[in-house]
């Protein structure tokens, strides 16, 4: 993952939530620094992993507007579209569809495997999406394929098919799903938004660690959207993340350079962070008694379908 420097209208975070173990000092810190509403919806995770990736995901959010929107962090209000897109509702007035405006700032955070990520633009509609390449571990990748059959084309289909080995393929599988949830998450959908109307064309190049791909093209309705933009890359050997870049068509604009993922700490994380609320001691003992995950997930030989691909069973 490369440390290079930010463009000035761009933001890509990446933050390793899977190697996190929070003590009692920093979980009980990090939940003071969230609102309340999210962090009684971070306490309710019955998984010390799934509380801890959405807490990464909250402190991503809130670090991004305040260091690069510059709004001390306890005047931050986040709130979330009907269908559950985080925005700035104070204090300036935005909403999440007015990230084209040319000095707005879009953002948009994904967690999932090991990391949670952000990525933010000005003057562009953002969404960002991370997957982990897991093998599913109670079927067959044919059985797993054949359940996700209507999420992809036909064109899709022979292109993820034969990339290769069965890790190729799935490696080519979760290339295509990135890309097709950060769109989606661009548009503030979600998952109601009928995928077989996206179709991608992969750039030729391979995706390989330290490699940032920028070529692939976006068919919506078998009509090739020039006005969107994505960005592919590896977080590390089995982390694929993309994000969906959505602009205005004129000419006269230019686009951004590519931004590679910059991994931050904890101690990052929490730089400018000040508490919104009081310590809450049942807090800590709530998260420490959490399993780290569910069994099934913890033993490498029996791993489910990723759980994203449940709502498709
Ligand atoms: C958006 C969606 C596809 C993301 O699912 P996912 O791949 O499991 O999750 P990711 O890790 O990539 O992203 C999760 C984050 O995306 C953001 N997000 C949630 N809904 C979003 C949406 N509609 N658009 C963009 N981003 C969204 C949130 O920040 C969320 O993290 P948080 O809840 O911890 O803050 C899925 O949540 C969805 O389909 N939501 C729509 C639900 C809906 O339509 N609800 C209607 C009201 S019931």
């Amino acid at each position: 993952m490369s440390e290079a420097v930010a463009q000035m209208g761009s933001v890509r975070w990446a933050f390793r939530c899977g190697s996190w173990t929070p003590g009692r000092a920093d979980w009980l810190f990090a939940a003071r620094c969230v609102q309340p509403e999210e962090k009684d919806r971070i306490g309710k995770f019955v998984f010390a992993k799934d509380a801890k990736s959405a807490m990464a995901g909250r402190l991503l959010l809130r670090r991004f507007v305040c260091e690069k929107m510059h709004i001390p962090w306890a005047h931050i209000r986040l709130e979330r579209s009907p269908r559950g897109k985080p925005y700035l509702a104070a204090p300036l007035q935005a909403s999440p569809d007015s990230g084209t405006e040319p000095q707005t700032w879009s953002f948009n955070i994904s967690h999932q495997g090991d990391y949670a990520v952000l990525a933010a633009e000005k003057g562009m509609q953002v969404g960002v999406d991370v997957m982990k390449t897991s093998m599913p571990g109670s079927s067959t990748v044919t059985e797993f394929f054949r359940i996700m059959t209507r999420q992809f084309t036909p064109y899709e289909w022979r292109v993820i098919q034969s990339a290769g080995s069965e890790q190729q393929q799935l490696a080519m599988f979760y290339r295509h799903w990135t890309l097709k949830e950060s769109f989606i998450k661009a548009i503030g959908t979600g998952l109601g938004f009928n995928l077989q109307r996206l179709e991608f064309h992969l750039s030729s190049e391979a995706l390989t660690q330290s490699r940032l791909l920028c070529q692939t093209r976006m068919h919506l309705d078998d009509e090739d959207e020039e006005e969107w933009l994505f960005e592919e890359s590896l977080l590390d050997g089995d982390h694929h993340v993309a994000v969906a870049l959505g602009h205005s068509t004129n000419p006269t604009s230019s686009l951004p350079p590519a931004t590679a993922f910059t991994l931050l700490t904890f101690a990052d994380l929490i730089a400018s962070a000040s508490p919104l609320t009081e310590e809450d001691p049942a807090y800590w003992e709530s998260f420490k008694t959490k399993a780290q995950a569910p069994l099934r997930q913890r033993d490498a030989q029996s791993r489910p379908l990723p759980v994203h691909f449940d709502a498709f069973l």
